[in-house]
């Protein structure tokens, strides 16, 4: 026996030129969503209604219908962003309707992080709303925090890492400086990230295939050819020209203005941070550090024979700055290292009112900032974050940072704009290795002058903010509950607390067994603090695998409780 079905049309507001938009609903279902010619549509908010004793699609034209003059376009029932957008019951104006299925789909991950949400245009189009209405829409999804809008490019879906994970909690005051210890846990680390069969989560290295490593092999040949004294000769500058003002023009940009004769370009980041450490230090003395900090900050000071001071770092906002007023009047500090912008470990960034606080309070005790800046260009916002430098008025800020996570680890390239130790860093880079390599300082002027960098870097910024969303959820569906997680804005590494009672140590040897390598807490101080945290990098794209690793770390934390 066929079913009888209530049947409705609902003639809405003129779409454009001779188009109006008719809402279907089926046994008070809405069906679909019809753009028909105007002439079908004598009154609009007209319902019309019908009902069938037969399962066919009723005819939904009044009586008596005149001929449409075009094919009318119908969005099936299963184009859920049409269907919500005119629900015939609603009484919410349309432009929060539509940001509402938006916002569903972002919910339910179809629209991830980092992906271009439709066009305005294509999406007035596509649903048959104004333009204004799409407008709106958007701009209410901006201020929820769920779309951000990217100058000539259109509305991305903003990261949102794990909104319902706590974020990790801020570590405790150091009672007095130490000297860093020894140990073997980085060189297994490194032997891990090194071994293809590993999945390495440990280390901050981005995968090869993020890099365009294919067009600075070009630019290499090109170079060697047209200039074979780029290789026959020594390399005895502080700074390969063209590329010292490549980078100088960046900062700029970066509301940093330097001279391209301030910077020293350096073997990665690595030794620029070592010579500025050794300009203003001397064996024994005592350098503050944010904590957690970078372990291989740690490895280079244990290098320098000099002796840390941890200082509280908010996972969100930095570093103390009264803790480290109170390290400043009671210890007699040479240096503070910090990460102002996506500090590793923790992913935090200090909100630009906070950085000049920071100067201030540096100026005015006459100790020097070491700026690690690694992470700077890699925000996921459009806004690419200062550096602490552009406060500097007394040359009191070493800014040092590399190409290592955005272009080519392989070639080493780092810089150093040291300040007023500039000629002290200069001549400890005479000494330590004379120069760097000007081929491959060649090749990066090339491709930052006309190589398409900044298309590289909006690609690469989508890539970590993608992968870094990706970990978050499945740590979040993998982990122990109580597990909290840093919420960086940009960079590829996030924070994961363990709840108390998990040993990283001992999670890390049981994950090698596994052969998935992680960076356990402990490495990121000098007392043995953080064992139940670890770094995760999320430099490696998203795969079956990866998934399945960290289900494995999940289920190896689990079963320590
Ligand atoms: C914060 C930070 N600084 C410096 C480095 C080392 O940089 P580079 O490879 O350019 O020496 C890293 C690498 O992981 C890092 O995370």
């Amino acid at each position: 026996m066929p079913r009888s079905l209530a049947c409705a049309a609902r003639f809405g507001q003129q779409q454009g030129p001779g188009i109006v938009m008719v809402t279907v609903t089926v046994a008070g279902n809405c069906t679909g969503i019809i753009v028909a010619p105007l002439s079908l549509a004598p009154a609009r908010g007209r319902c019309y209604r019908h009902r069938s004793a037969a399962m066919n699609p009723p005819d939904l034209a009044p009586a008596p219908p005149a001929p449409a003059r075009r094919p009318a376009l119908v969005f099936p029932r299963r184009d859920r962003l049409a269907a919500d957008v005119r629900r015939s019951d609603s009484d919410q104006p349309l432009y929060v309707e539509l940001a509402a299925s938006v916002q569903r789909l972002i919910e339910r991950d179809t629209l991830r992080p980092g992906y271009r949400v439709p066009s305005v245009r294509r999406m007035s189009l596509q649903r048959g709303v104004s333009i204004s209405t799409v407008l709106q829409a958007y701009t209410l999804l901006e201020n929820r925090g769920l779309l951000e809008a990217r100058p000539q490019s259109g509305y991305y879906v903003r990261p949102r890492l794990l909104v319902s994970a706590p974020a990790p909690r801020m570590g405790r005051p150091m009672g007095r400086p130490a000297y860093v210890p020894g140990g073997d846990l980085i060189a297994d680390l490194r032997q891990a990230a090194l071994d293809p069969n590993f999945v390495p989560f440990a280390a901050a290295c981005p995968h090869h295939s993020l890099f365009p490593t294919r067009k600075l092999g070009r630019l290499l040949g090109a170079a060697v050819r047209n200039d074979a004294t780029l290789i026959g000769r020594y390399a005895m500058t502080a700074a390969y020209e063209p590329l010292a003002r490549e980078i100088a023009r960046r900062y700029l940009l970066a509301g940093a203005p330097l001279h391209h004769d301030e910077l020293v370009i350096t073997v990665g980041c690595t030794e620029a941070i070592n010579l500025c450490l050794r300009a203003v230090t001397r064996p024994g003395d005592t350098v503050a550090i944010e904590t957690p900090a970078y372990f291989g900050f740690l490895e280079t000071i244990q290098s320098l024979n000099l002796k840390v001071l941890e200082i509280p770092t908010d996972p969100a906002e930095g570093i103390c700055l009264d803790a480290l007023r109170t390290a400043l009047t009671q210890n007699d500090l040479k240096a503070v290292l910090v990460m102002p912008n996506f500090q590793n470990p923790l992913g935090s960034s200090m909100p630009d009112a906070k950085k000049e606080q920071l100067y201030r309070l540096l100026a005015d005790a006459r100790v020097p900032a070491i700026e690690d800046d690694i992470y700077g260009d890699l925000q996921f916002g459009d806004r690419r974050p200062k550096p602490l430098k552009a406060w500097d008025r007394d040359g009191l800020v070493m800014l040092c940072s590399s190409f290592g996570k955005t272009l080519a680890p392989g070639f080493r390239i780092g810089w150093t704009a040291p300040g007023r130790q500039l000629e002290r860093v200069r001549h400890f880079k005479y000494t330590n290795t004379l120069g760097t390599a000007v081929v491959l300082q060649k090749v990066l002027a090339d491709f930052l002058r006309d190589g398409g960098y900044d298309h590289h870097l909006r690609s690469i910024r989508r890539a970590y903010q993608g992968q870094m969303h990706l970990f978050a959820q499945a740590i979040r569906r993998h982990f122990p509950e109580g597990t909290r997680l840093s919420r960086p804005e940009g960079s590829m590494i996030l924070w994961v607390e363990l709840p108390a009672g998990v040993d990283t140590i001992r999670l890390h040897a049981e994950a090698l067994r596994h052969r998935i390598s992680i960076a356990p807490g402990p490495l990121f101080s000098v007392k043995d603090r953080y064992r139940n945290c670890l770094r995760m990098s999320c430099a490696i794209p998203w795969s079956a695998e990866i998934d399945a690793a960290l289900k494995t770390v999940g289920d190896l934390a689990r079963l320590q409780r």
